[in-house]
């Protein structure tokens, strides 16, 4: 926090800096500790991205060294291979009905708990895995809190065919400008097959159940990064320590 300058003269001055922010740390501190959630026995869905990445490693060493018992649904190929690798035994959103607990990332989370995810194109899994689920925990750290929804572009997974009729479609709904993820020359392609178009909304999201509502009547809009009323806590990494935030009209509290 403090440097040491010495000045022309040699007399040694005390600066006050600005703590560097070690954001990967943050991640791991908000994945490792998301882990006090799981107990042996459960059916777990494994979120996407690089925050539930160290959850996920946490997990597959909870099992090998403490013995833990758990099935894994992945929310993606790159967590499934991940999953496999550390051992972590899995099954298929396919044939899981029901999960115990999902811990995921997301990109943004508002003051009740309404979230922004799809940064990672893993949106429709990830939101088939939470629906079925009886409780959501997020891990993030503090740069994902905001008091509206929208800075992050909104992840909108669609009908490859229909992309730019779409894209056209939203501008007329909210004037909103969206950009196809990969550009149109190699656009991305999801885990199943979709296209990604993320969109321009700004910090506007203040009623993200009606904005879901009104994409999804959209024909060709596979699922949208809009999670309302699914996450019931935030395990959140900060420079000074994580907090837990409880949603207070979720299903853990
Ligand atoms: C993937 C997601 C991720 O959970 C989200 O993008 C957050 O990822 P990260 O922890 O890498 O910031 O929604 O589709």
């Amino acid at each position: 926090i403090f440097s040491i300058v010495f000045s022309g003269n040699h007399h040694a001055r005390l600066i006050a800096r600005s703590p560097m922010v070690d954001v990967e740390g943050l991640k791991r501190e908000a994945g490792i500790t998301a882990c006090g959630f799981v107990r042996s026995g459960m059916k777990l869905g494994l979120g996407t991205g690089s925050t539930v990445r160290y959850t996920i490693i946490e997990i597959g060493r909870m099992i090998s060294e403490e013995g833990v018992e758990v099935i894994g649904v992945p929310t993606s190929e790159s967590t499934r291979e991940l999953a496999e690798s550390l051992g972590i035994p899995l099954m298929p959103i396919s044939e899981a009905d029901r999960i115990d607990l999902t811990i995921d990332g997301a990109d943004e989370f508002d003051p009740s708990f309404s979230l922004i995810k799809g940064g990672g194109g893993a949106l429709t899994r990830e939101k088939e895995v939470a629906m079925i689920s009886d409780s959501m925990v997020v891990v993030a750290d503090d740069r994902k809190r905001v008091p509206v929804l929208g800075e992050f572009d909104l992840p909108i997974e669609v009908d490859p065919s229909r992309w730019s009729e779409i894209s056209q479609a939203i501008r007329e709904l909210s004037g909103t400008e969206s950009t196809l993820r990969g550009g149109t020359t190699s656009p991305y392609v999801t885990d199943n097959g979709g296209f990604i178009l993320d969109c321009k909304y700004g910090p506007t999201i203040a009623e993200p159940a009606i904005l879901e509502e009104q994409l999804l009547s959209i024909e060709g809009v596979v699922q949208v990064g809009l999670f309302v009323g699914i996450c019931d806590a935030v395990v959140m990494a900060t420079g000074s320590g994580v907090e837990t935030m409880v949603n207070p009209v979720g299903r853990l509290y």
